[in-house]
């Protein structure tokens, strides 16, 4: 089968990349020649270096590059079987290219959209056959990362799903189904992990470094919430927060923290400008984290229950099945445990507990422990099978 992507920034160059290396010819179109220069040009510096570290052999490099082929116009979407859709993140833009798309490709062609936040149902709306619409979310980078959430729309016929899910494991990558709500699994459940380390900091109940120090050292995670705030890009971070909040109708569960907003302004977007949380200039003096235990499995547990509640919250609105709840967090953004497991381990009654104490404290709906939490602990219940 031949693939179309739309879009050769970070997203769409990377999953060329991915269904080129399972075999594919890719046809790659973008509106912006030098995007596509630069497209190709990475394309073939990345697999000369993986020829160079002998992760694939030179011939297999070539033929990877001898099938994904750059252009300025969609004319080859013609024979194509999926085209995947990752330009701009403007609803607007989106719906234009999936109308014009609609147009060149044969009836019974996949459009999938790359989206990381926009409703799939509305960029599906814009197609003739929108029942051909379905999200296939990747992350970035997309050849590296392992997870992939495949997003039905309402009007997504239940073939088409399937087939996107066979196709994208076909390509060595594990597919979770998630419901057309915004965030999906990965961006939606992993919101506490900054939102409230960010809310700790604020409080002044711990620095940034004690509070890195307590989700690595003390809870497995691979990088602290400040750490990885700085890694991701701290405008990146804020606008995915900004636009969960807005599309939830400001649920103040995810509310942005004005911290954050004002580093963002300020331009100290993290790693990429040198100057996040911490300062990356060499030399330069970073806080120390005060490896204070106690303190640090008060954070840590703020921190993980509020995850955990989101986790379980999500099972709750069926956004995705348990299973792939604890998948998406393990595979795609690495956590030690999935967090459902995790709340079987902790005691579904003690997360309850410990919520409450939460609201109790600042009787802010933020704190609301999930009704699925608080009905597993009165009828006993466990996520991975019945208690005693
Ligand atoms: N960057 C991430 O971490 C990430 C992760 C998952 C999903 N996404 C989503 O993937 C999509 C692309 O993100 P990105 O980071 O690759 O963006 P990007 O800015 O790197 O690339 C977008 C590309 O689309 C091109 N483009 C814009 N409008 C176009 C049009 N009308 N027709 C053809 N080409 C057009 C631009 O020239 C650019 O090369 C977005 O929907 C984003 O939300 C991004």
């Amino acid at each position: 089968m031949k693939i179309g992507v739309i879009g050769a920034g970070s997203m769409g160059a990377g999953i060329a990349q991915v269904a080129a290396t399972a075999g594919h010819e890719v046809y790659v179109f973008d509106s912006n020649a030098a995007a596509l220069e630069r497209a190709q040009a990475n394309l073939l510096a990345t697999l000369n270096k993986l020829a160079e570290k002998g992760k694939i052999d030179d011939p297999t490099a070539k033929a990877i590059f001898g099938r994904s082929f750059f252009m300025n116009d969609m004319a080859a979407f013609g024979e194509t079987g999926l085209v995947i859709e990752a330009i701009v993140e403007d609803l607007a833009v989106k719906k234009a290219v999936f109308k014009q798309v609609e147009g060149i490709v044969s009836a019974d062609c996949i459009l999938a959209t790359n989206t990381s936040s926009l409703s799939v149902a509305a960029i599906a709306s814009a197609c003739q056959q929108p029942g051909r619409v379905v999200g296939i979310h990747f992350f970035n980078p997309a050849p590296l990362m392992q997870l992939v959430e495949v997003v039905p729309a309402v009007q997504t016929s239940h073939e088409i799903a399937k087939q996107a899910k066979l196709l994208i494991e076909s390509w060595g990558k594990l597919v979770v189904m998630a419901k057309d709500t915004p965030g999906f699994i990965v961006n939606r459940v992993a919101r506490p992990y900054y939102g409230e380390a960010l809310r700790i900091l604020e409080e002044g109940i711990a620095d940034i470094a004690t509070i890195d120090w307590a989700m690595t050292t003390l809870g497995g995670f691979r990088m602290g919430p400040f750490t990885l705030m700085d890694f991701i890009g701290n405008d990146i971070n804020y606008t995915v927060t900004e636009t969960v909040f807005q599309s939830f109708f400001y649920d103040p569960r995810y509310k942005p923290s004005f911290t954050q907003k004002r580093l963002s302004e300020a331009g100290w977007l993290g790693k990429k400008t040198g100057r996040g949380y911490y300062d990356y200039a060499e030399g330069a003096e970073n806080p120390i984290a005060q490896q204070n235990k106690e303190l640090g499995e008060v954070v840590f547990a703020r921190i993980l229950m509020m995850l955990i509640n989101e986790a379980a919250d999500a099972l709750y609105w069926r956004i995705a099945s348990r299973d792939d709840i604890d998948l998406a967090m393990t595979k795609g953004v690495n956590y030690p445990k999935g967090l459902l497991h995790w709340a079987d381990e902790i005691g579904i009654e003690n997360c309850v507990h410990m919520l409450d104490a939460l609201h109790t404290e600042y009787l802010e709906d933020r704190y609301r422990c999930s009704p699925l939490l608080r009905k597993m602990a009165r009828t006993k219940q466990t996520f991975y099978g019945k208690q005693g």
